[in-house]
């Protein structure tokens, strides 16, 4: 997705620095050329070598040295060949100095020289964080056209619990594709998609569900298929069949169970959309629970159903859940709490994220949700077409499996 874009790497010495190894590799198998550029006490972190070696360009550390001498000015003609200028850990002194304009070394010179987007991933202490000077310095880096991705909450390098944490490479990643024109894609990868609420018969005319329409799993696996995924939807909704995807029909949960555990193993991405029936009923006196042939008549006493779980899907494919790069996302529908219970879901189920959202989207075209991720981030998303939304979900989805 990034063949033919430079991409000029800065690395500041954040402890955080040796993430940016991994940014590295993912914008290599994207197909971007990169070129890292590091502050000396960066190099004290993470030695060049390591980033020549990942990256296969000269890693500049000083733009007089004898490799960069076959270009003509060294900072200008870097600058000039980048689609994009990332600077991935970013640590406060860094930050300072882009906003004084400074160039005293080769990442602030190459930074100053720059036309096209530029993003910092900003990691530090809480409190270098939240100082007033580095608060001022982020509004004054806004105005000179940075984008500012993070930082976020999470453990950090002096064992606090707090603001500060650099963006995850995969995120980071997302970002710098976005700002490119594209997307990371999910071309070639399988995806798994589960959509509709499930049906448990009473009798043959009778049963109990619930109110999803299946519209957000269909958006998702139309918006996978358009980013060139194989698509299976697993579909327990009354909507027509999608081009070009295929579409395994199933009425009840444990229909739906089967048929998640038979695609399961070659899916890439695992979408659970699906609002599967919490219970089933237990027909009396039947062993095979095959669904009665008569109807239930009314009577004058009232009807009493004895229900009986239904299997977790979500939960049996989690602890199922081997491959590193196989990713299970879930929802959570919630009319309290939303955030609270959907990290509890997250944890319980083994999820790589979660979508929460809430009763309103039942059968709308339009979703209101928050993403809530491993490391426990949430990040809130406004009310937006279903399509939108299931292109975000599929972004996050895609850097998550891309290794
Ligand atoms: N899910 C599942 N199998 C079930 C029930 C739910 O796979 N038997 C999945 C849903 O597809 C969804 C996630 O679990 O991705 C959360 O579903 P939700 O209905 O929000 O929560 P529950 O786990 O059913 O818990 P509760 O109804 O108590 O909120």
């Amino acid at each position: 997705m990034l063949t033919g874009k430079t991409i000029i790497l800065g690395v500041s010495s954040s402890i955080a620095a040796y993430k940016a190894c991994e940014i590295v590799s993912r914008l290599k198998k994207l197909g971007a050329d990169v070129w890292v550029v590091m502050t000396e006490s960066a190099t004290k972190l993470v030695a060049p070598l390591t980033f020549r070696t990942l990256s296969g360009n000269s890693v500049i550390t000083d733009l007089f040295s004898e490799e960069l001498a076959k270009l003509p000015v060294p900072h200008i003609s870097l600058a000039k060949k980048a689609s994009l200028m990332l600077i991935a850990p970013a640590t406060a002194n860094t930050i300072a100095k882009l906003v004084e304009g400074k160039a005293d070394d080769p990442l602030t010179t190459i930074a100053l020289a720059i036309k096209g987007p530029k993003l910092i991933a900003p990691a530090m202490n809480s409190a270098m964080w939240q100082n007033v000077a580095t608060a001022k310095n982020i509004k004054k880096l806004k105005k000179l056209n940075w984008q500012i991705l993070g930082p976020v909450e999470g453990k950090l390098a002096c064992g606090d619990e707090d603001i500060g944490k650099m963006m995850e490479p995969a995120e980071i990643v997302v970002e710098v594709a976005r700002w490119l024109g594209g997307s990371v894609g999910l071309k070639g990868r399988q995806i798994l998609v589960t959509a509709g609420g499930t049906r448990e018969a009473i009798d043959p005319v009778r049963y109990i569900s619930n109110r999803s329409s299946g519209k957000m799993g269909y958006a998702i696996a139309i918006a996978a298929r358009e980013q060139g995924a194989e698509v299976t939807l697993i579909s327990a909704a009354k909507l027509p069949d999608p081009l070009d995807i295929k579409v395994v029909r199933v009425e009840t949960a444990d229909e739906m169970l089967k048929a998640v555990l038979k695609y399961y193993d070659e899916a890439d991405v695992v979408v659970m959309a699906a609002a599967v029936a919490d219970y089933k009923y237990q027909i009396p006196n039947n062993k095979l629970q095959t669904i009665p042939k008569s109807k239930i008549k009314k009577t004058k006493q009232g009807l009493v159903l004895s229900l009986v779980p239904t299997e977790d899907i979500l939960k049996t494919i989690g602890k199922m859940k081997g491959r590193k790069d196989k990713v299970i996302v879930g929802f959570a529908l919630e009319t309290d709490n939303l955030i609270k219970n959907a990290k509890k879901k997250l944890i319980d189920k083994n999820l790589d994220f979660i979508v929460a959202n809430q009763p309103a989207t039942f059968d709308s075209d339009q979703i209101k949700f928050s993403i809530i991720d491993k490391s426990g981030k949430v990040a809130d998303y406004p009310l937006q077409s279903k399509d939108q939304a299931a292109r975000a979900i599929l972004d996050l989805a895609a850097c998550w499996c891309c290794p």
